[in-house]
């Protein structure tokens, strides 16, 4: 039997009375009644991602700040704050929705390459734990915030350690090209620089490479290559004691090996562990990727006479992994097949007029009709926060299932309310 369900996690997601569960409860009890396309995840499997890196990293002193950029739902930020997680943020929207979920400032790491005034502010009223800094022009600016605030900023300098992650182009961040961090070279300006800037406390380094990284080795590259500059900073007399190693820890989506809690763990003993520096990571994707599902009906399956479409209701405004970065989710029917089914191959699209709104190509599924649901695998993590309205299309609703119950934690967003978002000037 061809095990169709091989990349959903056993403990979260399994066909129970020949219909696939979410925890103990089914996703067409949850479609019957709230309509299709929608994003169940499952709070069992949320909490057990965040034990096994809390459980793998405590030991070695490391925080664990959420990459919120994955998933900001506010129900999903408050479980992980309940487990003791902070959040890293990037914009001053995740400003407002990590302290909304009482996730307090001295838990929130700012990153990001173009913070305004306004945020920069914001953020420093917040008594943020950190701001990771990008250029010498941002630290002007945060010094002038700051001394306008009559406070010292807590700065950490995110560094580009010029370290290729190995993944996706789109999704590279450490490389001497890429827009992110302040070049390792240029850090000799610091002497000159920082004296000037009496408001600032630079308190650290960062990084972040990239994301889905699948290997340790470029994550050991740039820690070490953190480690020498903490240290070299430090005895430049800067007051490091800091060491912010960003996230990127990469799941599978098809035939790959995550990168695992162990091998992370292993790869900070091996290089910054135990030197008396505060540790932190920014994981996003791997906390909440799997624990995530986008469920979809099935409006046609088109005999292209050649080949046949399987013609979804989700489509690339709700999950735009795909079209963005060729991203591959596996698609599992929720209607258990027969264990004998034979398998038929399909392009699986969505009902968007491009081309590029399709979720896969040649993929082998059971017979599959009109009516029928799947689920989207993989897809907690990058897509309801990078969903749209295009085509003004509804915003997919979210659902938390927790064991047997479960909870609608945003509702659908359809076109009346979206029309209610425009105003018409009287002179048209
Ligand atoms: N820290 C910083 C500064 C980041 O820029 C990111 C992600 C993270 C942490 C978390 O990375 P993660 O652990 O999730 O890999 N939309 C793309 C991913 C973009 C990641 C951007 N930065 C996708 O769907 O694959």
């Amino acid at each position: 039997m061809h095990d169709l369900t091989r990349r959903l996690p056993a403990s979260a997601y399994r066909y129970l009375n020949g219909t696939l569960r979410c925890e103990g409860v089914a996703l067409d009890a949850i479609a019957d009644n709230l309509g299709t396309p929608f994003y169940c995840y499952s709070a069992g499997r949320l909490r057990e991602r965040y034990r096994a890196f809390a459980a793998a990293l405590d030991p070695l002193g490391v925080k664990i700040h959420f990459a919120m950029k994955a998933n900001g739902n506010q129900a999903v930020l408050k479980l992980f704050a309940a487990e003791g997680a902070g959040t890293d943020i990037v914009s001053g929207g995740e400003l407002a929705r990590s302290l909304a979920a009482g996730i307090s400032g001295d838990r929130i790491i700012f990153s990001g390459v173009g913070k305004t005034a306004a945020e920069i502010d914001a953020a420093l009223a917040s008594n943020v734990h950190q701001l990771n800094v990008e250029s010498f022009e941002e630290l002007r600016l945060v010094d002038m915030i700051a001394a306008g605030r009559g406070i010292v900023a807590p700065v950490v300098l995110r560094i580009n350690p010029d370290v290729d992650a190995e993944t996706h182009a789109k999704i590279t961040t450490g490389k001497r090209d890429n827009k992110f961090g302040i070049e390792a070279a240029l850090l000799d300006r610091l002497d000159n620089e920082v004296k000037a800037l009496a408001n600032l406390r630079i308190l650290g380094v960062a990084a972040h490479i990239g994301s889905q990284i699948m290997k340790p080795a470029p994550l050991v590259a740039a820690y070490k290559r953190l480690g020498e500059i903490a240290d070299e900073l430090k005895r430049r007399g800067l007051p490091i004691e800091r060491i912010d190693l960003g996230g990127g820890f990469g799941v599978p989506y098809q035939n790959q090996t995550e990168l695992s809690p162990a091998s992370l763990a292993a790869a900070i003993a091996a290089t910054v562990a135990g030197r008396g520096y505060a540790l932190a990571i920014e994981p996003g994707r791997t906390l909440v990727a799997d624990a995530g599902v986008l469920v979809a009906g099935v409006t046609y399956v088109k005999d292209a006479g050649h080949m046949r479409f399987l013609v979804l209701d989700a489509a690339m405004n709700d999950l735009i992994r795909p079209a963005m970065y060729d991203a591959y989710h596996d698609i599992v029917p929720v209607r258990e097949p027969a264990p004998n089914a034979d398998l038929v191959e399909y392009d699986v699209v969505g009902p968007i007029c491009e081309s590029s709104d399709t979720f896969a190509k040649h993929l082998r599924l059971p017979e599959m009709a009109a009516g029928d649901r799947v689920v989207l695998a993989t897809a907690g993590a990058y897509g309801a926060t990078m969903s749209s309205t295009y085509n003004a299309r509804a915003l997919a609703p979210e659902v938390l299932v927790d064991g047997h119950r479960f909870a609608v934690i945003r509702r659908r967003i359809d076109v009346a309310e979206q029309i209610g978002w425009d105003s018409v000037p009287e002179w048209v």
